[in-house]
């Protein structure tokens, strides 16, 4: 099949960026992104480029380059899905909140709304792409409805799950260390494999792209998750050994990563993972080993979660515990809000779960975050549902100046490790806070030596 048109349902963290990298690499084939959110279409097609809806380095020049030459961003899902010969279907898969495996499993009603959509409107062959991390054997259930209530057109679907890091998204989608692709073992099923193949090809080294079935894609995008999260967890464990022991994480990191088969990579201990994917996908694997009676391997991986849970809520005790018990109408300063650096994404960032417990506590929290607006922070926690959002609002200041931010707070609490607060002013932090001045770094960004012959009583992680 010539591919000549792409349509790729779901303009967000992922369609929006896998698409402008696919447009720009390949400007024979025309890419249309849709999504049923109209606003952040809009963005996406803001003729100023600072303002497109995700934030990443390097992202604003491809798009720049690419939209309206071959890349288009569009409310119309069924004119796209019409015309392309190729659907990429890259919505989001939340964990379930309702029902049967609610709080686990994967909620695939967006999935399957796409698949009824492509079904309805399809008038010739069509490959559908699993874009999204869907749970293993997700394929057969697109197939079933897309055989069933479609018009009699073939569709074949693959597994192309994305691995790319938000922060480095581009780079990822650029130079991926893979791209996987699984299909159905027959025939039509390797000439659809294949024809994705070439649009990879186009960019990617041909040895780089591997093909597997489409269980083995499937799973293998919940494993690799697993597999990363378990690393950070793993490290945040020893972290905590580390504090009673006078062993420093960092040079427990190091140590070992210098064993090339741990690898120093993902060693980073931290106030706890975030990001939208690495719980969810967990208890979506949790959940599907439990579907099969497999309870411990589903105990195994939820272990991962127990102790990123744990790691969160050990710093806000430890703030707590050492600011003398109380925090009570004390300011603490948040420098971070995002769940990592270079985005602005903040799904399940460890900064939500520690303010909600300093807030109980009744602090008052300062945040200063260089991507992060304050009505993002607000929705952050008004989703726990902890207390009214009036309460919430009470009890958080933002800030746009980290300096302001600092100014008369008790503490200060690193929650994202964003490159600049390295290179703070951290003498006149110091002298414009409450004494004494504690810094709890939970990120091991600062230089805890230099900030402690300030005045400063630091405290990292696992030292
Ligand atoms: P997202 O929420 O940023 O974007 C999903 C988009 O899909 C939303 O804009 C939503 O409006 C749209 N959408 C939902 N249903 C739709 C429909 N029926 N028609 C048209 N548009 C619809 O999600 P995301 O972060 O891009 O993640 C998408 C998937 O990719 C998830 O399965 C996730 O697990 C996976 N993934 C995410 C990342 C990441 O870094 N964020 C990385 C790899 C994989
Ligand atoms: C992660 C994976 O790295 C991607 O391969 C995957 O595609 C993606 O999830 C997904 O499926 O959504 P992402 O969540 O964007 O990407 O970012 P990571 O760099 O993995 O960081 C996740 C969290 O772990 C962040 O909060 C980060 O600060 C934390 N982390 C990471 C640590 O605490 N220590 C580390 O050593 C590394």
């Amino acid at each position: 099949m010539k591919i000549t048109k792409i349509c790729c349902i779901g303009a967000g963290y992922v369609g929006g960026p896998t698409m402008a990298v696919i447009a720009q690499k390949c400007p024979h084939i025309q890419v249309t992104v849709v999504d049923l959110n109209a606003e952040r279409i809009a963005a996406w097609n803001d003729e100023d480029l600072n303002n497109i809806p995700i934030y990443e380095p390097g992202l604003d020049a491809i798009v720049g380059e690419a939209r309206g030459r071959n890349l288009f961003f569009s409310t119309e899902v069924e004119k796209a899905i019409d015309e392309a010969q190729i659907i990429f279907i890259s919505v989001n898969t939340p964990t379930k909140t309702y029902g049967k495996g609610k709080g686990m499993a994967a909620d695939l009603k967006y999935i399957e709304l796409c698949a009824r959509q492509i079904a309805k409107i399809a008038k010739d062959d069509k490959i559908v792409v699993e874009k999204s991390t869907l749970p293993v054997r997700t394929a057969e259930a697109i197939k079933s409805i897309l055989d069933n209530t479609g018009n009699g057109v073939q569709f074949q679907i693959l597994s192309n799950p994305e691995f790319l890091a938000e922060g480095t998204a581009v780079q990822d989608l650029l130079n991926p260390d893979r791209i996987l692709i699984g299909g159905d073992t027959t025939a039509e099923g390797q000439e659809a494999i294949q024809t994705l193949v070439d649009v990879y090809a186009n960019w990617v080294p041909v040895d780089k792209i591997l093909t597997t079935n489409v269980w083995s894609s499937e799973l293998s995008k919940l494993t690799a998750n697993a597999f990363l999260a378990q690393r950070i967890s793993s490290i945040n464990a020893m972290s905590e050994l580390c504090e009673k022991t006078g062993a420093d994480v960092n040079e427990v990191a190091r140590a070992i990563g210098m064993d090339s088969r741990i690898g120093p990579k993902f060693l980073k201990a931290s106030v706890g993972f975030g990001g939208s994917c690495f719980q969810k996908d967990i208890l979506n694997l949790v959940y599907i080993a439990k579907s099969y009676g497999l309870n411990e391997v589903a105990d195994y991986w939820e272990q991962v979660i127990i102790m990123n849970d744990h790691q969160k809520r050990r710093f806000s005790s430890n703030i707590v515990q050492t600011l003398y018990n109380t925090v009570s109408d004390k300011k603490i300063t948040f420098l971070g809000w995002a769940f990592k650096k270079d985005t602005n994404d903040t799904r399940e960032s460890a900064a939500i779960y520690v303010a909600d417990d300093l807030i109980n506590e009744n602090a008052k929290i300062a945040v200063y975050d260089p991507k992060v607006s304050r009505k993002k922070i607000l929705a952050d926690l008004d989703y726990l549902e902890s207390r009214k959002a009036e309460n919430n609002a009470n009890a958080i200041l933002s800030f746009e100046d980290p300096y302001e931010a600092c100014k008369e707070a008790h503490a200060i609490a690193v929650l994202t490790e964003w490159d600049e607060f390295a290179q703070y002013d951290w003498q006149r932090i110091y002298d414009s806070m409450q004494k004494p001045a504690f810094v709890f770094d939970g990120r091991n960004v600062l230089e805890g030596a230099v900030l402690e012959k300030i005045g400063f009583i630091y405290q990292g992680i696992g030292s």
